[in-house]
């Protein structure tokens, strides 16, 4: 089996109580991060992988995220009368004509292994990507940056044929926000993953690499995660799945390049917002002026 990914899996049917109000109507895959809602960035990180094929895990508070995919044609009619190509370019680019989205929904909110599990249909038993769009992860400046988290992962998957699953070192204190992956052999940027555990107290994690929303993983899960049972939280978790998993295939943890921040937390969405408008030659003065003068006061 080729381990080569086109499909790639957005479960975006979280609550974001930690955006309350503003995720009262919008949901938070939808929170700007600069001109861009934070899907898109996942979304622009999947197609660079070589993904033609989107499908969106969603519930029916979430149908902005279908209505922003979806072509806007009276907005097109509208730029295009007024000549505003650039601008009728970027909303066009929202999703480029070779890809498609796909829009399963998830009835009950039973966790992240059973969001996953609801795409089955969509991607059959073919290895696939996941992106928790939360986790936005920057590699340098668009264009002239390296290659994005999933491009990377999507390279050795296919290179080593097997599953892999971004990490990055984290605090010990924090390993209970996280999945924690125990490796053998890491060499390099990967390694042999030999245990995984969701959100492991501090004082019996078995490391501190924690597990980042990016995954390449091996169409055998799906067999799996319908037999998976409730873990932490009592939630269906996509960790059990990979952890059952390694009984029967390899799966590698990689430390990528690049930089990821935690969008489902206000300071993480406060910090990309900074570093993104730091990326715009239009902005980037303006707001380097902006903080020095408020960091002056
Ligand atoms: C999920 C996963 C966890 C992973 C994290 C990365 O947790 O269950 O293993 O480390 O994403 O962001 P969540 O943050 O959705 O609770």
């Amino acid at each position: 089996m080729s381990f080569r990914i086109r499909k790639a899996v957005f479960p975006v049917a979280g609550l974001g109580t930690r955006f309350l109000p503003a995720t009262k109507t919008v949901p938070k895959e939808m929170l700007p991060v600069v001109d861009k809602p934070l899907i898109q960035y996942a979304v622009d990180e999947a197609i660079e992988a070589g993904c033609d094929t989107l499908v969106f895990v969603t519930n029916r508070y979430k149908h902005s995220v279908a209505d922003y995919f979806d072509k806007a044609y009276e907005l097109e009619q509208k730029l295009e009368k007024a000549g505003k190509t650039e601008l009728l370019a970027v909303i066009r680019e929202v999703l480029p004509r070779h890809v498609r989205a796909v829009f399963v929904t998830q009835a009950e909110a039973l966790g992240l292994g059973h969001a996953v599990l609801c795409a089955r249909p969509v991607i059959g038993d073919e290895p696939f990507a996941v992106l928790l769009p939360d986790d936005l992860i920057w590699n340098g400046r668009s264009g002239s940056g390296g290659p994005g988290a999933l491009k990377q992962m999507a390279e050795l998957a296919e290179r080593e044929n097997a599953s892999v699953i971004a990490v990055q070192d984290v605090p010990r204190e924090q390993t209970g926000s996280y999945g924690i992956v125990e490796t053998i052999d890491f060499s390099g940027r990967h390694g042999a993953i030999a245990a995984i555990v969701e959100k492991p107290r501090p004082e019996v994690a078995p490391s501190t690499l924690g597990v980042v929303g990016r995954y390449v993983l091996s169409g055998r899960i799906f067999d799996i995660l319908e037999k998976t049972r409730p873990g932490a939280g009592g939630e269906i978790q996509l960790t059990d799945g990979i952890a059952a998993l390694l009984k029967e295939e390899r799966a590698l943890a990689y430390r990528f390049e690049g930089r990821r921040f935690d969008c489902g937390s206000r300071i993480g969405l406060v910090e990309a917002t900074i570093q993104f408008a730091l990326d715009h030659d239009d902005l980037a003065d303006a707001a380097r002026a902006y903080m020095r003068d408020a960091l002056s006061r």
